[in-house]
């Protein structure tokens, strides 16, 4: 078992997971595999300094710590897609229908969003010293405000419970990671690619004040989306530059 030792430390409410695990980390680094759960946070985080909402007790906020210290730096993206592909994994198991990753590492099922991901990494010497991923699933949440929103309860009419769903996530997880740490790349990336949502089909793309088509055809190892523009040259962007419009 990789996550040996690993603690489950189950919170009603905390500001956001991920500043607890980062907290943690400081005063005294807990053993790989950790994970700090929580029914609410006051001031869930999503990527590009979004707000993450969740109502109290309907869904899975959670927050891994890892220690990859073995990754070069220019592998850091394997962390972002072995984390989508355990959500993938648990989703498709549960639900029995196909579910996507939407580039870098949002899932995707019936076109809209079930979950969401924030990796934060800390380097040391460039090394990374650690990784907290932070982790939404909606599970049981009925209404969003966001049309582009979906539960596993909207899909199936059924409630899963918060701590069966993370079982089930730290089983996939701690696969993926094995598979990561033994330096099983192609096989890793290869499955990423194969769930990657709109590979190969033409979509409305917006970087800075332009909106244009293009096509995507695949992501570069550094983690960035390459596509292919209109006059068939092909461009990469990193999440900074670049949105998809969907
Ligand atoms: C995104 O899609 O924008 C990423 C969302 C990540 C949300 C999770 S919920 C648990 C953890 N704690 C946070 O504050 N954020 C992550």
């Amino acid at each position: 078992m990789l996550f040996r030792n690993r603690a489950v430390i189950s919170l009603e409410s905390v500001d956001s997971t991920n500043n607890y695990a980062a907290n943690l980390i400081k005063l005294s680094p807990p053993p790989e595999g950790t994970v700090i759960t929580a029914q609410f946070q006051t001031e869930g985080r999503g990527q590009r300094n979004a707000i993450w909402e969740s109502h109290d007790s309907d869904n899975l906020l959670c927050s891994f710590i890892l220690y990859p210290s073995f990754l070069k730096s220019e592998d850091t993206f394997f962390i972002s897609q072995v984390v989508a592909l355990a959500i993938q994994h648990t989703l498709e198991n549960h639900l029995k229908k196909e579910v996507f990753i939407k580039w870098p590492n949002d899932v995707i099922v019936n076109n809209k969003k079930i979950a969401g991901v924030l990796v934060e990494t800390t380097w040391s010497d460039s090394r990374l010293s650690h990784a907290v991923v932070g982790i939404g699933i909606n599970l049981n949440q009925q209404e969003f405000d966001s049309p582009r929103a979906i539960s596993v309860r909207k899909i199936t009419g059924a409630a899963w419970d918060r701590l069966e769903c993370l079982e089930a996530l730290t089983i996939q997880l701690e696969k993926l990671y094995l598979k990561l740490k033994t330096g099983r790349f192609a096989e890793i990336s290869g499955s990423y690619k194969e769930h990657l949502y709109l590979l190969g089909e033409k979509a409305q793309y917006i970087s800075g004040n332009e909106q244009f088509t293009a096509t995507c055809r695949g992501i570069n190892q550094s983690g960035k989306i390459i596509l292919e523009l209109e006059d068939g040259l092909s461009q990469t962007f990193d999440l900074k530059e670049i949105s998809l419009v969907y």
